[in-house]
């Protein structure tokens, strides 16, 4: 066995014990771990001080990466990197808790990216978790009737609108025209199934989902808020407390996550994100 696995749960998060990325990690280590990650929506692997690089070539096995549409949060040295930092590490504009809504990364995206990795460098001593929802669980769990309702309809998904939120709120700077240009909104199916398991996964976010195709905007909303507020009962939701040099990989398809509050001014906070390019690992599993 090249890889131990501590389950918490019986499918949703496990933790990978004995590898250690900062060292080769030989073929039948990476197929176990890919093979667990195909088991569990959710990875934790603890202690692991890796440089930049490694993050960015332990990611690739997994598939091709997907850069940020905001450039300003990109590492100049490595824009493969997505830096989450309210200190602005590495030459990265600072982001006060970027990830603090519920979310799945980037469904916006024509073919939204298969998963996230994130390498925790300096974390808070309280506060600044990282909640992640089992969208499998939560849609296994929907009564019948919802189950019909949603099955066969698609939702729109909007980074404009996201960004724009947020810019009402003071907490990001006024869109570029480029921007603006290259924002186009994107229409997923609201049951999404996983190409690997073949399980149902319930795939709206409220980060990123405006409506629902087809409702009218009051109907679409009021089953929205109702969606969200199902998936995250805390019998679905997984709470990651960080220490410093976690990683933890989520499938971005069959979960949503959303970062908890923490002192700004008193603590740093600086996550490393890789974003996998979705359809990554059908390829990875005809490989
Ligand atoms: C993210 O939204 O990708 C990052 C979440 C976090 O900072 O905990």
């Amino acid at each position: 066995m090249a890889i131990s696995l501590k389950k918490m749960g019986e499918t949703f998060v496990a933790e990978v014990e004995g590898v250690d990325l900062s060292g080769p990690v030989n073929a039948e280590t990476m197929a176990a771990i890919r093979q667990a990650w195909w088991d569990h929506s959710i990875l934790v692997l603890r202690g692991q001080n890796i440089s930049e690089a490694q993050h960015i070539d332990f990611s690739r096995h997994f598939g091709d990466l997907q850069d940020h549409t905001v450039k300003d949060w990109l590492l100049p040295a490595h824009p493969e990197i997505l830096v989450l930092s309210n200190r602005g590490r590495g030459g990265v504009k600072p982001l006060d808790n970027g990830g603090a809504y519920w979310h799945s990364d980037m469904t916006y995206e024509e073919v939204p990216p298969m998963g996230s990795i994130l390498h925790g460098l300096t974390v808070p001593p309280e506060g600044g978790d990282t909640l992640y929802t089992d969208m499998y669980a939560a849609y296994e769990a929907l009564d019948d009737e919802t189950k019909a309702l949603i099955e066969g309809r698609t939702a729109i998904h909007s980074y404009h609108h996201r960004y724009m939120k947020m810019a009402e709120g003071g907490k990001r700077p006024a869109p570029t025209a480029k921007q603006l240009a290259q924002w186009r909104d994107t229409e997923h199916a609201i049951v999404l199934k996983h190409p690997e398991s073949g399980r149902k996964a319930l795939f709206v976010n409220e980060g990123f989902t405006v409506s629902i195709k087809g409702m009218e905007p009051a109907e679409s909303e009021a089953l929205l808020a109702r969606l969200y507020a199902h998936a995250v009962q805390p019998e679905f939701i997984y709470a990651h407390k960080w220490r410093a040099d976690d990683i933890v990989m989520w499938d971005n398809r069959t979960t949503m996550h959303c970062a908890t509050p923490y002192d700004f001014s008193a603590y740093e906070r600086t996550m490393h994100r890789t974003t996998i390019k979705g359809l990554a690992l059908s390829q990875a599993a005809a490989a």
